[in-house]
């Protein structure tokens, strides 16, 4: 199965199994990141689920849509790496990604 790193507010890394098919939010969330509230449960309408993602695997992930563009715009953490991680499917692609987990608005 493909893995991800997961980088927590603290700055510490761990290796996740990520099941392609979830959501990166689903992955990280069902790993027991409490610190990714995702509060509308995917529906890309909280922004609560703002992570970065590594730019090396930025051409391998979805194109930012209007509406996750908008919602990021009120995170005073937004910079060119930013992404809803409901938004981002797990693919084999996207196999061995560096995420962290935004700091809190
Ligand atoms: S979980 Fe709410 S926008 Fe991603």
């Amino acid at each position: 199965m493909p893995k991800i790193n997961v980088v927590d507010r603290s700055g510490t890394s761990k290796e996740v199994e990520a099941e392609t098919g979830m959501t990166l939010m689903e992955i990280i969330r069902d790993d027991g990141f409490d610190e990714l509230l995702a509060l509308c449960g995917g529906c890309c309408s909280c922004a609560t689920c703002h992570v970065h993602v590594d730019p090396a695997f930025a051409s391998k992930l979805p194109e930012l849509g209007e509406d996750e563009s908008d919602l990021l715009d009120s995170s005073d953490h937004r910079n060119e790496t930013s992404r809803l991680s409901c938004q981002i499917e797990m693919t084999d692609e996207l196999d061995g990604v560096t995420v962290t987990i935004a700091q809190e608005d």
